[in-house]
């Protein structure tokens, strides 16, 4: 047993409900290790789940984070041998430096967790950089390898490119050979984009929902492409169909959020997302059979009942991505309601972290 502090919330609905408490760890179970919390990853499904806008939200209390980084103090009984089914590759040990992928429950100065969820932290990698790692950079990679079929060469849409996953996408992108076109919500973000990624300024769109289509044709002009081979989007809305349109045949749009959906108040408003919802994107199936077009959507919390398969993807990734991500912010544990409102503003660049 173990006393620990997490931010809990009692029930999902505002993010103003997110509290403090003290409570007791119990000793790890079998296949379990703790982990004492050094960092912790912030998602912006984190502020869904806290709202009660997130499909995998856990009924009643719960606290939120799907992510960590910190330093294994003690292994549950019985735990499984390295290398099973599912287990990871290697040995991890009490005082090693590790990253943790949870369901839940991350908010907290200690995890008891699977070992199978654990990895260790590469060894030039900070606990922030390794906490910022797991979720943006499996999403990039499940969404745009294993889903969006990726091959060199392809033309892809990136929407929020300088965010969390955004970035992870870019790396990938860069890494496989792709041609870009990335889009973002304010101009700070393309100067980022240009200035610290390499970026052209023709290449980052700068998103207006009433002159969209026309901003991706002086995009596709400007880098001579006819079109998307793969679109990568988190924001939907008006968005959506637009970039839809300008998938080649064989085109793949990957859906993987709706960004547009984020309240702007700590609270759901109700009556705005009801109207956002009756005007949500439709496609008609058979149309798309004509065109030679595809839409796929996922959740990556659908991989944490797959762990054997979340190993592989840790592994692929290694190969594809250069460096630890980036860390834009970071918060003290204590100021964690404020770096929420942060990420909610969609102003934040790169990944916010929270650390212990
Ligand atoms: N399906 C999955 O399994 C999965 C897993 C992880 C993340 N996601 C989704 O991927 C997206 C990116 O996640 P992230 O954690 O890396 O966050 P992030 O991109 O670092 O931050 C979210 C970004 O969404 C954009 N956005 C668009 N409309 C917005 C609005 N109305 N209010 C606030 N922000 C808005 C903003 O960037 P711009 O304005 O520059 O576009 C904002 O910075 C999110 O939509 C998230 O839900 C999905």
């Amino acid at each position: 047993m173990r006393t620990r502090e997490v931010w809990r919330i009692q029930r999902a609905g505002a993010l103003g409900r997110l509290e403090r408490h003290t409570d007791s760890l119990p000793d790890p179970g079998p296949g379990e290790a703790r982990v004492i919390v050094k960092a912790i990853g912030l998602n912006f499904a984190d502020i869904f789940a806290c709202l009660g806008l997130y499909s995998a939200t856990p009924a009643g209390a719960f606290v939120p984070g799907l992510e960590f980084a910190g330093v294994m103090e003690a292994l549950g009984p019985a735990v499984p041998p390295p290398g099973r089914r599912g287990e990871p590759p290697h040995a991890i040990r009490p005082g090693d430096r590790v990253i943790g992928l949870t369901r839940f429950g991350a908010y907290a100065t200690a995890v008891n967790l699977g070992v199978r969820y654990l990895r260790p932290i590469p060894p030039e990698w900070s606990f922030a950089e390794g906490a910022a790692f797991p979720v943006q950079a499996l999403t990039a990679w499940y969404g745009l390898i294993e889903l969006g079929a990726l091959e060199t060469g392809d033309s892809v849409l990136v929407h929020s490119a300088a965010g969390g996953v955004g970035l992870n996408a870019l790396a990938i992108l860069a890494a496989v050979g792709a041609r870009v076109v990335a889009t973002v919500g304010r101009p700070a973000k393309r100067d980022f984009l240009v200035k610290r990624r390499g970026l052209s300024p023709d290449q980052v769109i700068v998103r207006d929902r009433h002159t969209f289509g026309s901003q991706l044709d002086r995009a596709l002009a400007a880098l001579q492409l006819d079109g998307f081979d793969l679109v990568f989007d988190a924001v939907g809305g008006p968005f959506f169909r637009p970039a839809y349109e300008r998938l080649r045949p064989e085109g793949r749009l990957v859906l993987y959020g709706a960004a547009d959906f984020m309240p702007k108040l700590a609270r759901p408003e109700y009556l705005r997302l009801a109207l956002k919802y009756v005007r949500r994107p439709r496609l008609d199936p058979l149309r798309m059979i004509a065109e030679n077009r595809s839409v796929m959507a996922f959740n990556l919390i659908w991989l944490w009942d797959h762990a054997d398969r979340l190993a592989r993807a840790y592994d692929r990734l290694a190969h594809l991505m250069q460096g630890p991500p980036f860390v834009a912010r970071r918060f003290g544990f204590n100021d964690t309601p404020a770096a929420l409102r942060y990420l909610q503003s969609g102003e934040s660049i790169g990944k916010i972290v929270l650390e212990v």
